[in-house]
């Protein structure tokens, strides 16, 4: 959700700063890079240590240091981010911004800083109703700062009261969203029809045949159309995923189920199909379940499946402007990917070397050729949720062409 974002996390000095390590680790599950500056206050109440483990990152505490002013000055720190989150967010730290102090490391940041700032407050609630605290609190939201809490709740001081900081979780959500909505819909208008996973095939009521697919790229390539604006409409196979958010899903099984599906959801401006299609299914689906008998073991006949792919590129009425299939190879990638690109008559083919041991079935990192009319691109090892956002992309520039 977070790939690729970078967030500047200031932690200010309160009990609060316990759970910015759960935030922390939060971010970066959601695969967010975490810089850490901490105040001398913050110190008090966890260690620049755990924030550096957690983080994976080195952790920001002194103005005045020479080896850091070296080599990542106070400047840079509060530049390189895409997003500044200040939590806790103590009265003094607000006071000090609201004023444009700049005395120590993170008050310096926040005022040199041209990133967006996110401050999720933390104090007792006598401090936080205090005319000051409220008078600085719409001092930076006048500034256009975003306010995030505090919760009512317990309070680590024993009172009961508006103070606590927001939970971990919701201030991942709300960052989440603000990140979302300050990125470009190219997609916005469009409607990307994107199969995925595998698709079971009855042998009989209780057993099926299947294949290794996880889903996981089809379901990173919905999720990153639907973030570039685009109406998607997610076919699955049955995967253990959570469904993606804004996408519209329709579940399926069998590889005739997902043609259905697919060609109920025309029409649509791309097909992207990732899915691992079973090629054949039995022949005769049995009604009850086949025992064991003792006599001759049983036989499977097979009959074809049709190709969904080849079937969407063949349209004649509503054929999606562009098509993409998927091939997985372990050799010769880029002669094979041109031959299915042929035989199947779609318009671009990104092509997985499996033979790498990249792990691409189940696992998180892929390694793609994408291959087209003009030609052939090689593009480096990253992640599935790369090479679903940089798809994405060129999806999207190709159909604004
Ligand atoms: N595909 C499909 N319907 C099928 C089979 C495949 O839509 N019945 C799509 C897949 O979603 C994928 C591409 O076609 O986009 C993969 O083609 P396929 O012929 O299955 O390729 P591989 O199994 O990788 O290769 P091959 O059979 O050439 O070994």
């Amino acid at each position: 959700m977070l790939q690729g974002k970078r967030i500047l996390l200031v932690i200010a000095g309160g009990i609060a700063a316990y759970r910015s390590l759960e935030l922390i680790r939060a971010l970066r599950e959601q695969r967010a890079a975490v810089r850490c500056v901490m105040t001398h206050g913050a110190q008090q109440f966890v260690t620049p240590m755990a924030a550096a483990a957690l983080s994976g990152d080195r952790v920001f505490t002194e103005l005045f240091s020479l080896t850091d002013e070296a080599e990542m000055g106070h400047i840079r720190l509060s530049r390189e981010a895409d997003l500044v989150v200040v939590a806790p967010a103590t009265a003094d730290l607000m006071a000090k911004m609201a004023a444009g102090l700049a005395d120590d490391l993170a008050s310096t940041v926040l005022l040199a800083t041209d990133k967006p700032v996110m401050a999720c407050p933390a104090m007792n609630t006598m401090m936080w109703n205090h005319p000051a605290t409220q008078r600085n609190v719409a001092r930076l939201k006048a500034d256009g700062v975003a306010m995030l809490g505090p919760d009512a709740g317990d309070l680590a001081c024993g009172e009961v009261g508006r103070g606590r900081m927001s939970q971990p979780a919701a201030i991942v959500a709300a960052i989440a969203a603000f990140l979302d909505a300050s990125t470009d819909k190219p997609l916005a208008g469009r409607h990307a029809l994107v199969t995925s996973g595998p698709t079971h095939e009855p042998i009989d009521p209780v057993r099926f045949i299947a294949n290794r697919s996880s889903g996981k790229q089809g379901h990173a390539i919905a999720a990153a159309c639907a973030r570039l604006g685009a109406r998607v409409t997610l076919v699955s196979g049955p995967v253990n995923l959570p469904d993606p958010a804004g996408v519209e899903i329709v579940k399926v099984e069998t590889a005739r189920e997902m043609l259905a599906a697919c060609e109920a959801a025309l029409p649509a401006d791309v097909a992207i199909c990732a899915a691992a299609v079973a090629d054949w299914r039995v022949a005769s689906e049995a009604a009850t379940k086949l025992k064991k008998d003792g006599g001759a073991l049983p036989t499977l006949s097979f009959a074809e499946n049709p190709d969904i792919l080849a079937t969407l590129a063949a349209r004649n009425d509503r054929r999606p402007r562009l098509v993409i299939g998927f091939a997985a190879e372990t050799g010769d990638v880029v002669t094979y990917a041109r031959a299915k690109l042929a035989r199947k008559g779609c318009d671009w083919i990104v092509a997985n070397d499996v033979s790498t041991g990249t792990g691409t079935f189940g696992g998180d990192d892929n390694t793609v050729f994408l291959v087209g009319p003009e030609g052939v691109e090689d593009w480096p090892r990253m992640s599935k949720q790369e090479v679903a956002d940089t798809l994405a992309r060129r999806i999207a520039g190709h159909l604004a062409a």
